[in-house]
């Protein structure tokens, strides 16, 4: 199944922006430990249009620089070949002036694949995107995400891919990275209240099940069928921090092997910044419109490979009625696991 976030997918997405800013003391951490040497190659893997990035790589360049003034730097953007890989290649080369002018490359292969070559890695970053698993792992019966489903089959079998997966991406950043390199994840997640992207405990509605109301409405209406209904699962998975960690801790695991070790980990929330500019200016039309499109930029592929654009574009247009009717019930608060990992020299 393509995956694909809408195109302008930086403009559309402050809440993704305030989550990297939010890791980017544990990125400048991560460049200062590295040894020093001629050459470092930085990696953002699933960097989308690259836009929500441009800042931290500023702050990473330049800091890297100035520990490292002799050093050559090389920066790549890495995403899926169906994103707009234009896009990123413009905003990578938004670094190319600064000093010592990076050489900036576009890599459109999935995080599934290798990269680029064994042990050529310094620095490794990759945020809000290592949660799309690599393959379904059968249907959902009764909702669109795993997590908000109730469904304890469902929630072993997702939770076995989301392992698999998770594993088989730190086996491969753990060959490509260099020894001494250092590796920091960002992801959505589980926290230890069972909060996740969309659902904040119930302080607003969950938006998983709001996204599946819509989705059920239409099928309800045959605007849909049974079988489309079915299809419109949203294939990613919020793991939790011992998820997160499992592969680090045991010691049989290829990526532990291979020399990857756990560095430092933490959970951080990102309060919703639609939510937090409309508690203010009481703005419902522009909340609506921007709280939709952020939403959409990650689920409408999910809805439009199911049963085709024009349902999808339904449920946005019924999503965005929904947050106009009640706004107060909306929220979109971010949960993100941050972990730092390096190659043993
Ligand atoms: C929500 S965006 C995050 C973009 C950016 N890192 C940020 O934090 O704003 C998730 C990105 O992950 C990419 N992605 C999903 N699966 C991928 C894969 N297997 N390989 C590379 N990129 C992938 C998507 O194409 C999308 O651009």
């Amino acid at each position: 199944m393509a995956i694909a976030m809408t195109t302008g997918y930086s403009a559309q997405t402050e809440g993704a922006r305030l989550c990297i800013d939010a890791a980017s003391d544990w990125a400048l951490t991560c460049v200062e430990q590295l040894p020093h040497q001629n050459h470092h190659v930085l990696i953002d893997y699933g960097a989308a249009d690259g836009g929500t990035a441009v800042g931290l790589w500023n702050q990473v360049l330049d800091h890297l620089h100035t520990q490292q003034p002799n050093a050559h730097l090389t920066l790549i953007g890495n995403d899926l070949p169906s994103n707009d890989n234009i896009a990123l290649a413009a905003n990578l080369a938004l670094q190319i002036p600064r000093p010592p002018k990076p050489t900036v490359l576009v890599s459109a292969r999935s995080f599934y694949e290798p990269s680029v070559a064994p042990n050529s890695v310094s620095f490794g970053f990759s945020a809000t995107a290592m949660h799309w698993l690599s393959e379904s792992p059968g249907p959902l019966h009764n909702h669109t995400h795993v997590l908000a489903s109730g469904d304890a089959d469902a929630m072993q079998r997702f939770t076995a891919q989301a392992l698999k997966d998770w594993t088989a991406i730190l086996e491969l950043r753990s060959r490509e990275l260099q020894p001494g390199g250092r590796l920091l994840t960002v992801n959505l997640s589980r926290d230890s209240e069972g909060r996740y992207l969309g659902h904040n405990g119930g302080e607003t509605r969950n938006v998983h099940d709001e996204l599946h109301r819509i989705w059920r409405g239409l099928a309800d209406e045959e605007v849909i069928s049974e079988e489309q209904y079915r299809n419109g699962t949203i294939l990613n998975f919020y793991k939790s921090p011992e998820e997160f960690m499992a592969p680090l801790k045991d010691a049989s695991s290829a990526p532990y092997r291979n020399g990857l070790r756990l560095v430092d980990e933490r959970t951080v929330h990102v309060r919703c910044p639609y939510r937090q500019r409309w508690n203010t200016d009481g703005d419902t039309a522009a909340f609506a419109t921007g709280l939709m499109a952020t939403i959409r930029s990650w689920s409408r592929h999910s809805f439009a490979n199911a049963a085709g654009d024009a349902a999808a574009d339904a449920v946005y247009q019924r999503l965005e009625q929904r947050i106009a009717e009640a706004p107060s019930d909306w929220s979109l608060d971010y949960v993100e696991h941050h972990q730092m990992m390096e190659k043993l020299a």
